[in-house]
């Protein structure tokens, strides 16, 4: 049996610590041959792959990024896409191939098995913890600290000089970073894409919070909407799943409150710093896990199904499951954190 391995879509800190689990597990316990296929679904259009053993997954456990590469190359878009996959793979005598993506990605493998037949074994990864099926997608928990260690650290510079400070966030549709990482850092408001916010009752915290004599921190994920406007983008580009890219909520949050309000305020954006460096603890064990219940399922032929954390246990569902419908932070849950709000 030999298998192919690729990452897609943006980078994630665990994505190496899954191709220890897949390729540790399949050489040591099931005598599999392994193939890296580099830059997402660009490796098996393009006939890219790379060495994929067990020298080559060594010291990779703690290290962020992927040793394959990533790209948010889309087949589907690529002239004779398909066909190209699988010459690609019929070449490199690879039986089954996991692919370890976001909603992307694994929207590729699931139309690639189901209409296809080509054995994908999914396994789920974003630091946007949007995928339904899996209760936490691995690099969620990485990014969270991240924004947590900024948030406290803004506390202190917000409160030497007074000001407003706005953290922007990674959620293009959910807003779990800024709600996990706002609440775990005191923040005192958190803006999400989920619900759309008035500026005037944000302006009405700011004033709250500056009352008590402590400067007010902003959380607001780059997807969160004002209730009379538009999403803002950096520019008008977009990815080849149409993504636009986003970014500047919250230097125009920002302006609006100085505007209104007549505090300074300034804006950090955290950016791909929540996606870059070493998983934490956490994530290292999830990714770990993910791919060592990805290889059973391919040694079981369990096909078109993808690892999923569920409580504590991993379980196997259909890709399309995690792909069908975004999961997005629940408006109950959302208000548990109004009490921290201003
Ligand atoms: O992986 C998803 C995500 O983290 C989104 O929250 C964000 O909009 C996007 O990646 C940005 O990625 P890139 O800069 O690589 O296009």
């Amino acid at each position: 049996m030999r298998v192919g391995v690729l990452t897609g879509g943006g980078d994630c800190p665990g994505l190496n610590a899954v191709m220890r689990g897949v390729v540790r597990k399949g050489t040591q316990e099931y005598g599999y041959d392994f193939v890296g296929f580099r830059n997402g679904w660009r490796g098996p259009l393009t006939g890219d792959t790379m060495p994929l053993d067990i020298s080559a997954v060594r010291g990779i456990l703690p290290r962020g990024g992927t040793i394959l590469g990533s790209s948010r190359t889309n087949p589907f878009k690529e002239a004779d896409g398909v066909r190209r996959i699988k010459a690609t793979l019929a070449k490199e005598e690879v039986d089954a191939l996991i692919t370890i993506g976001g909603e992307d990605t694994l929207g590729v493998a699931t139309r690639l098995s189901g209409e296809f037949g080509i054995p994908c074994v999914g396994v789920p990864k974003t630091i946007d913890n949007d995928l339904s099926a899996t209760d936490y997608t691995f690099g969620f928990d990485t990014a969270v600290g991240v924004a947590t260690e900024a948030i406290d650290r803004l506390h202190t510079t917000a409160e030497s000089h007074m000001r407003v400070l706005v953290v922007e966030v990674m959620g293009r549709h959910a807003g779990w970073i800024a709600l996990h990482s706002g609440l775990a850092g005191g923040a005192n408001v958190i803006l999400i894409p989920e619900q759309r916010f008035d500026v005037g009752q944000v302006c009405g915290w700011i004033d709250a919070r500056f009352k008590v004599r402590y400067a007010p921190i902003v959380v607001i994920a780059e997807g969160a909407m004002p209730k009379d406007g538009q999403m803002v983008l950096k520019d008008g580009s977009t990815d080849s799943f149409g993504h636009v890219r986003l970014s500047g909520v919250g230097e125009w949050l920002a302006k609006e409150i100085e505007r209104r309000t007549g505090k300074e305020a300034r804006t950090t954006v955290l950016g791909h710093t929540q996606r870059g460096g070493t998983p934490s603890a956490f994530d290292r064990w999830l990714a770990t896990r993910f791919g060592l219940h990805a290889i059973d399922a391919v040694r079981d032929g369990d096909f078109g199904k993808m690892v999923a954390l569920r409580g504590t246990d991993i379980v196997r569902v259909p890709i399309e499951e995690a792909t069908a419908k975004l999961k997005t932070v629940d408006p109950a849950l959302y208000a548990e954190a109004g009490v921290f709000f201003g």
